[in-house]
C-alpha cells in the first residue's frame, strides 16, 4: 500500500472506500467508485487480509435511513469481484467484531452505512476507538471523502496504522501535477449549480491557470453579477459581490474569465418542453438558463482546444435532460481532444465525459468532486494528512 511494502498476510484490515454511489429505486446507476476501489481490494486480498470495507452512502444525518443501507453495494461488490461479499448491519459492536475474528485471509466484508451514527461526522474519538478495534491496520482508498474529518477517514488513524491505497495514490499523484506542474496554456472549467461551492477554487485556481470558463448554473450568479435579468433561473443573489470579487481578480491578473454569451433557455427544466437560444440581456422573465448556447460552446471548446492542461468539474447545464445536455456534451468531446494532461472531477462531469464516449480520452477521471476541489484550492486534505508516506 502507498507505495511501502505492507505485510497484509494473515492482518485484519479496516478500509475505508468511497462507496457513496447513485442508486435509484435500489438500484446502482453508476458503480464508476466501486469499480475504481478494485485494485486495492485486490491487491489486499492477494496479501492475504482479512479485508473489511466500511464507506458512507448519502447523508443520513446520524440517523438509520433505510434506503441508505449498503446491501446494493455489497450486490455489485459480489459481482464485479466474482466472490460473496458479506454485509453487516452495523459498523461497530459484537457483531463486528465477532464477524471479522471468524473471517479468514482473503475474505471480504462490507460494513453498514457509518453515517448512521452521528459519532461519524463530528469524528468522535470513541466512536473512532470502537471503528478500530477489531483491526490490525487502516487503508484508506477513499479519495472522494478525504477532505471530510471524520471518524472513518481520520479519527481511525489514530489507533492503527494507516496507509494510503492504490486509488489513493493515483488521485494525488494526478492532483498534484495539476497543483505543482502544469504545462501551459492550463484551462480550468468549473460548472454546477452553486457558485457557494466553489469560490474557494475559483480564486485559487485563477493563480495558477490561464484561463478560467465558467458555465452551468453558477454562471448565473456571474451574469446576475455583470446586471443581467435572469428570469427564472437559478441564481444566488447572495454570491453577488463574491462573483464581483472574482471577476476582479481575474482582471487584476490578467487571466481570461469566460462566461457564456449565449444559453439555451426554457419553462422548465423538463423533456420536451419548447427551447431558445438568446443573449444574456434577453432571457424571458418566465424563463430559465438551462444550457449554454452554440456560440458559448464554439468559444469555450476553441480555448480549451490549445490547451495543454485542462481540469473540468461541474457540468454546463441539466445535461440529464436530453435537450439541455448539449452544451455539457460538446465541452466534454473538446477536453477528449485536448492533446494534454487532462483531468475531470465530480459525479456528474464523470457521468457527461461516459455519455459523451470519451471517459477512455481523458488522462485521469477523478472519483472525488469536493475532494479535487479542495486539493486544488491547496487545502491540505485530512483524509490524506493522516496516513503515512502521503508527505
Ligand atoms: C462525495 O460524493 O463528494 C463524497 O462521497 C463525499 O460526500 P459528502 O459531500 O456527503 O461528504
Amino acid at each position: 500500500m502507498g507505495g511501502e511494502a505492507v505485510d497484509v498476510s494473515g492482518k485484519a484490515c479496516l478500509c475505508r472506500v468511497d462507496f457513496n454511489v447513485p442508486i435509484k429505486d435500489g438500484v446502482i446507476v453508476d458503480d464508476t467508485r466501486i469499480r475504481a476501489s478494485l485494485p486495492t481490494i485486490r491487491c489486499l486480498m492477494e496479501g492475504g487480509a482479512k479485508v473489511v470495507l466500511i464507506s458512507h452512502l448519502g447523508r443520513p444525518k446520524g440517523k438509520v435511513v433505510e434506503s441508505l443501507r449498503m446491501d446494493p453495494v455489497a450486490g455489485r461488490l459480489s459481482e464485479l469481484l466474482g466472490v460473496h461479499v458479506k454485509k453487516l448491519d452495523d459498523c461497530i459492536g459484537e457483531e463486528v467484531e465477532e464477524a471479522v475474528r471468524s473471517m479468514k485471509p482473503k475474505d471480504v466484508l462490507l460494513l453498514e452505512n457509518v453515517r448512521f451514527y452521528p459519532e461519524e461526522e463530528l469524528n468522535d474519538r470513541e466512536f473512532a476507538k470502537k471503528l478500530a478495534a477489531p483491526f490490525d491496520i487502516f487503508v484508506n482508498d477513499a479519495f472522494g471523502t478525504a477532505h471530510r474529518a471524520h471518524a472513518s477517514t481520520v479519527g481511525v488513524a489514530q489507533f492503527l496504522p494507516a496507509y494510503p491505497g492504490c486509488l489513493m495514490k493515483r488521485e494525488l499523484e494526478a492532483l498534484e501535477k495539476l497543483l505543482r506542474s502544469p504545462e501551459h496554456p492550463y484551462v480550468a472549467v468549473i460548472g454546477g449549480a452553486k457558485v457557494s461551492d466553489k469560490l474557494g477554487v475559483l480564486e485559487n485556481l485563477l493563480d495558477k491557470v490561464d484561463s478560467l470558463l465558467i458555465g452551468g448554473g453558477m454562471a448565473n450568479t456571474f451574469l446576475m453579477a455583470q446586471g443581467y435579468d435572469l428570469g427564472k433561473s437559478l441564481c444566488e443573489n447572495d454570491k453577488k459581490e463574491d462573483a464581483l470579487r472574482v471577476m476582479k481578480k481575474a482582471q487584476e491578473l490578467d487571466k481570461q474569465l469566460l462566461l457564456p454569451v449565449d444559453v439555451v433557455v426554457a419553462e422548465r427544466p423538463e423533456p420536451g418542453v419548447p427551447v431558445k437560444v438568446v443573449r444574456p440581456d434577453e432571457i424571458p422573465e418566465h424563463m430559465m438558463v438551462l444550457d449554454i448556447g452554440p456560440e458559448t460552446r464554439r468559444e469555450f471548446s476553441r480555448v480549451i482546444l490549445q490547451a495543454r492542461t485542462v481540469f473540468w468539474n461541474g457540468p454546463m447545464g441539466v445535461f440529464e435532460v436530453e435537450q439541455f445536455s448539449g452544451g455539457t456534451l460538446e465541452i466534454a468531446a473538446a477536453i477528449a481532444q485536448v492533446e494534454g494532461f487532462t483531468v475531470v472531477g465530480g459525479g456528474d462531469s464523470l457521468a457527461a465525459v461516459e455519455m459523451a464516449g470519451c471517459a477512455d480520452k481523458i488522462s485521469h477521471l477523478s472519483t472525488g468532486g469536493g475532494a479535487s476541489l479542495e486539493f486544488l484550492e491547496g487545502k491540505e486534505l485530512p483524509g490524506v494528512k493522516c496516513l503515512r508516506g502521503t508527505r
